[in-house]
């Protein structure tokens, strides 16, 4: 058994040695509040903090990487992805977006969070800064800290019952050290999405300036009143400076099996095999094959789960805009409610209170950055009892 030789109270002094910007990474205020509620004694919780489908994932997807480990698909394999599920992505984007997508644009990678994480490892130096649309889930925003760099946000607008976007806020920001502009649309958490016609005048604008778009997909599918969202993938060609992001989370149900994938110019190719090599030497071989089966013959089950998520997101926007101090957009995609709530300044410390006295789990508002701090977010990928009684708590206590 290895014995520790350091000092007592040498633990400090261990953790200043490591990088800074690391040591300092922000806790997300999600997992402080969520820590909290679970810490509490005989709490009846409805958990409504975290995002992620309620239902399981179908049988016929946990069938298929059955099916895999069984024929031996238990190794290593190609650092891209392995071929069946490349060719599924592929046909599965052209399919969506009516036009070809080849093969080398189509990497695989263990889940969005890792997708993200590799595109900053090759855009970003210590020092270069992402400009990003806020309010957004925090996790992207850290991945460009990590890297030592610098993120400029820029808040959409909340106005006569919708999220905008200053475009030219958004062009403003950029300046000499800046690598990416980064969106997430559909939006977590406001469901806010881009039209194509502001997607083509940034894509103009990083042309021009020779920028990266960062474009985070994960909701692409979840989308209530019109066929699919907007995608830069739609409208870029492919060797524009152009990097998608996908995942199999949401739209599958499968946020635990850690599966993704990044669009990219046909040129990144190998040097995304190659930091798929050197971060996790390829992404999990049978949870590959079950990705193919679920791209290929998942269409229903996404058809059954966004009529599902559209009947709670009609009722929970009415309950929620019935309540007096209760002001929020309606949410077009994704599965999220982002509401304000009168008089409140600190989100994290209502959160906190708001499990303690009704047992509803939300996330504050200033998780997902400045100018939400009155702001809380409610995922609706629940049973309708679930959010019923959440419902009901909620307009007793506020
Ligand atoms: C905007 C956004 N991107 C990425 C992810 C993570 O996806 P994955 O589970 O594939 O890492 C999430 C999860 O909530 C998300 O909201």
């Amino acid at each position: 058994m290895a014995v520790s030789t350091s000092p007592p109270g040498a633990g400090p002094d261990l953790l200043s040695s490591i990088r800074p910007g690391i040591k300092d990474l922000a806790e997300s205020p999600i997992r402080v509040v969520s820590d909290y509620g679970l810490s509490l004694k005989d709490a009846d919780i409805i958990p409504l903090w975290f995002g992620e489908p309620d239902l399981p994932t179908p049988q016929f997807i946990i069938d298929a990487a059955s099916k895999a480990m069984n024929d031996g698909h238990l190794f290593y394999t190609d650092n891209r992805g392995v071929p069946p599920l490349r060719q599924a992505i592929s046909k599965y984007m052209g399919r969506l977006y009516g036009r070809p997508f080849e093969l080398e644009r189509i990497s695989v990678t263990t889940s969005a969070m890792h997708a993200l994480m590799l595109i900053q490892e090759m855009l970003i130096d210590p020092g270069d800064n992402m400009v990003v649309v806020v309010p957004l889930w925090p996790n992207l925003i850290e991945t460009v800290h990590i890297m030592g760099g610098e993120t400029r946000l820029i808040s959409l607008s909340e106005e006569g019952g919708r999220w905008s976007l200053d475009l030219d806020a958004l062009l403003d920001a950029c300046d000499e050290r800046t690598r990416a502009i980064m969106i997430n649309s559909p939006n977590n958490p406001t469901g806010w999405m881009m039209e194509t016609e502001e997607q083509q005048a940034v894509l103009d604008f990083a042309r021009k300036r020779g920028l990266w778009i960062v474009a985070d997909d994960v909701y692409a599918r979840l989308v209530y009143d019109r066929g699919h969202a907007p995608s830069f993938a739609e409208i870029a060609d492919p060797d524009d400076r152009v990097l998608t992001v996908n995942s199999f989370s949401k739209s599958w149900s499968m946020t635990g099996w850690r599966l993704g994938w990044i669009t990219a110019p046909p040129v990144l190719e190998t040097t995304i095999a190659k930091l798929n090599e050197y971060n996790i030497a390829g992404p999990t071989t049978f949870v590959q094959y079950a990705g193919a089966t679920a791209i290929e013959d998942g269409e229903q089950f996404i058809a059954e789960s966004v009529e599902r998520y559209r009947q709670n997101r009609d009722l929970v926007h009415q309950r929620l805009a019935a309540m007096d101090r209760v002001t929020l957009a309606r949410p077009d995609a994704a599965f999220y409610a982002f509401f304000s709530v009168d008089g409140i300044t600190d989100s994290l410390e209502f959160a906190k209170t708001l499990v303690r006295e009704t047992g509803v789990g939300l996330a504050p508002g200033t998780s997902f950055g400045p100018n939400v701090d009155d702001h809380l977010r409610l995922c609706f990928a629940a049973s309708h009892g679930a959010l019923s009684q959440a419902l009901d708590r909620l307009e007793a206590y506020l």
